[in-house]
């Protein structure tokens, strides 16, 4: 029987995904023989309400020297990072105390970027290819998966520091542990923690089952973050829920007893009693949901297709290889996947190799349904996709149910 990674504690299974491969791991022809599957299956942790996956593929088949998502594709994402920085910025620094500002898992510098001018800072990011893209704008940037020995490292040379950020990357390290405790080794007697990550609670709300996929091998909540770091000494003292990522949380620690704790933690508490977080039968219930989206999407594509309908994926997302791999979506219903990013086209989806070709394809030639893989990001593909809409395209949706999406109805998330 599997152990919570956390506390140790006997894990309760709840859903089975079947057999995956490496979300981002989109592969030429050539490689399809050699492809790597694990079994995706979500656990949930009755002591500490960890939810993690049972079985997480090695760190090095995701993170490497040609790792596929470069953070800066999104402007969105691009202007909420702005947004961030400017928001510690003005709570916690003071550029005349020369503060430590350090980011794990900084990827190409779409956060770090509006500190290197001004702070002294460090990226840790063990990806290659993306750390050089950051290194390329003068952010200072280190090619390491963070841990206990590298914080030392860290603090020898560069001193304390007075700002831990983490975005998109806590929840991806299943040595989470090791990851706390060099925080708490690095971080000031004043100094904040500051990450977020997809929160827990708008998965079970929306059914964003699209969430769970290899690279994150825990969904937090509060009530499970405040557990885990209050053993390496850190307290969470604020959170707010972010609208990106189909619904995140931005968690704030520090040292115990160095700052008072916000009325936001305990009121976030009683939210997730009240959504039944820390009740096995919370995860049961939302598999039944999760297996009726599967049936109805898979059904409404068959339809089209047998209707001799054209239909295109949009946006070659992680998340997009769960719903295509789960839900049996084939290169006979799906074209292709338009997507932005340059390393992913002209390669195949992972698991049911699906083209993934540039937006220009899609522009081109207009399908009848695109199904929206990049549900997180819809505000802003919709607002420049308009001409599709205009072709008389529509948008399928699965998040939080299966349907055909009218423009004015989509929400981001
Ligand atoms: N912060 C960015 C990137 C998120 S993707 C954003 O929000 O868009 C997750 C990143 O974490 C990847 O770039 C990956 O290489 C990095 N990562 C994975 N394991 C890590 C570890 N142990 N320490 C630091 N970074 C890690
Ligand atoms: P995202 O939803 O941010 O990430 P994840 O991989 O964590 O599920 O991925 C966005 C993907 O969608 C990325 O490959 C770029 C692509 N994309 C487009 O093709 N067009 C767009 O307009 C946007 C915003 C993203
Ligand atoms: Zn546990």
């Amino acid at each position: 029987m599997a152990k919570c990674r956390v506390c140790s504690t006997t894990l309760v299974p709840f859903i089975s995904f079947g057999r995956m491969p490496i979300a981002n791991g989109f592969l030429a022809e050539a490689e399809f023989a050699n492809e790597y599957f694990f079994d995706l299956a979500v656990c949930f942790c009755e002591r500490c309400y960890m939810v993690q996956l049972l079985e997480q593929p090695e760190r090095k088949r995701m993170f490497h020297d040609h790792y596929a998502f470069y953070s800066s594709t999104s402007a969105r994402m691009a202007g909420h990072f702005a947004d961030f920085a400017r928001e510690v910025i003005n709570t916690y620094l003071h550029a005349a105390d020369d503060p430590m500002v350090v980011e794990l898992g900084s990827n190409d510098g779409i956060m770090l970027k509006h500190f290197s001018a001004r702070f002294r800072h460090l990226g840790v990011e063990p990806s290659e290819n993306v750390a050089q893209a950051a290194r390329h704008q003068g952010i200072a940037t280190v090619s390491e998966f963070f841990s206990e020995g590298l914080a030392e490292r860290i603090l020898a040379e560069h001193g304390p520091a007075d700002v831990i950020l983490a975005a998109n990357t806590m929840c991806h390290i299943a040595d989470i542990h090791a990851v706390a405790a060099g925080a708490a080794r690095l971080l000031a007697a004043r100094g904040v923690l500051i990450f977020e990550e997809p929160y827990l609670g708008d998965v079970i709300a929306k059914a964003s089952y699209d969430q769970f996929y290899d690279e994150h091998v825990f969904m937090f909540s509060v009530g499970s973050v405040q557990r885990l770091f209050a053993e390496h000494g850190l307290t969470v003292i604020d959170v707010s829920g972010q609208d990106v990522h189909g619904g995140s949380m931005r968690y704030v620690l520090a040292h115990k007893r160095a700052r008072v704790p916000r009325a936001t933690v305990a009121a976030q508490i009683a939210r997730e009693r009240e959504l039944g977080l820390q009740r096995a039968e919370t995860y049961s219930r939302w598999r039944v949901c999760v297996e009726h989206n599967r049936d109805a999407l898979h059904d409404m594509l068959a339809t089209f297709k047998d209707q001799g309908r054209r239909i295109v994926g949009y946006g070659a997302t992680s998340k997009s290889t769960t719903v295509i791999n789960y839900c049996g979506i084939t290169p006979e219903i799906l074209e292709f996947i338009s997507d932005t990013t340059p390393i992913k086209q002209g390669k195949y989806s992972p698991g049911a190799h699906i083209p993934v070709r540039p937006n220009g394809d899609f522009a081109a030639n207009f399908p009848d349904y695109a199904l929206l893989f990049a549900w997180n990001h819809a505000t802003e593909i919709m607002e420049k996709e308009k001409a599709f809409e205009r072709s008389g395209g529509q948008w399928i949706r699965f998040v939080p149910t299966v349907e055909i999406v009218a423009r004015d109805l989509v929400q981001q998330s």
